[in-house]
């Protein structure tokens, strides 16, 4: 186990379900926060009080999908902390309408955020990761980008591209010592997923805290085996049934 007290992570996503939950538990193992993005400052503030009970956060409420603000966003970070170790891409949308029915906008949205986010905020912060000794970047992608699932186009097919952008970068930057994951959950207990899955009910569910303890996972263990990616299912009367 490598020791992270005191490195810098950003996080979006953060003002709740499992971007909370990863937040808390490098919190709690002494890492510094960036609670980066978000349109809803009361739940980013929520998160922010969780932290400081461990740590010291940066929280920095805005739309991810405006590049001038993660640009800034990312100055405002090594102003305040000097440096970036770890990365995670968690902030997301996802939608539950038929193929026919989805507007070009919302399929823009949902790519953008999904995918042309994690793009140009991982290129922003690619030299600060250059010079850490413990890069990592996390994105969360999901079953999807692995299955096919009706009503859901717009989301598997930026879950897809997410996962292939994983799988580039990671193949890129593995000489300069920065190691990329992709974490793919099955349904998770989060306001997410009432919008992209209404047929799910709640037991079963995988909670928060368990793709959590996978990032914790993923951070902490770096030696010579090198985990790309982990799917992650959850309970079913049919196991493996993403
Ligand atoms: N829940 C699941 O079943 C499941 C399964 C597989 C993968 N995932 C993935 O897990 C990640 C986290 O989702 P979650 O389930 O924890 O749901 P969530 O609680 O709804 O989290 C999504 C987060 O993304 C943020 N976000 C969305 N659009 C944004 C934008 N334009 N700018 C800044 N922030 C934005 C939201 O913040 P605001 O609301 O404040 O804007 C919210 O905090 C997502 O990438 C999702 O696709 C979820």
């Amino acid at each position: 186990m490598i020791n992270l007290q005191n490195k810098v992570v950003v996080l979006t996503g953060a003002g709740g379900g499992i971007g909370r939950a990863a937040a808390e538990k490098l919190a709690q193992n002494g890492m510094k926060i960036v609670l980066f993005g978000g349109n809803n400052r009361e739940n980013l503030k929520a998160t922010a009080s969780i932290v400081e009970k461990y740590s010291s956060c940066l929280v920095l409420p805005g739309d991810l999908t405006d590049l001038e603000f993660i640009r800034k966003g990312v100055e405002e970070v090594i102003r305040t902390f000097g440096q970036i170790d770890i990365l995670i891409n968690n902030a997301g949308m996802a939608a539950n309408t038929s193929f026919e029915e989805v507007r070009v906008e919302d399929f823009d949205k949902i790519m953008a955020i999904n995918v042309r986010v994690p793009f140009y905020l991982t290129q922003q912060a690619i030299p600060f990761l250059k010079k850490s000794g413990s890069a990592t970047i996390i994105n969360i992608a999901s079953v999807v980008a692995h299955a096919g699932y009706p009503l859901q186009s717009a989301y598997t097919a930026s879950k897809h591209a997410l996962l292939g952008l994983t799988k580039s970068i990671a193949r890129e930057y593995y000489q300069d010592g920065i190691r990329v994951h992709a974490i793919c959950p099955g349904g998770v207990y989060t306001d997410m997923v009432k919008v992209s899955r209404p047929d799910l009910t709640p037991e079963g569910m995988i909670m928060p805290e368990e793709i959590a303890d996978i990032i914790w996972f993923f951070l902490s263990n770096r030696g010579n085996a090198v985990i790309d990616e982990i799917i992650v299912h959850r309970v079913n009367k049919e196991p493996f049934l993403v």
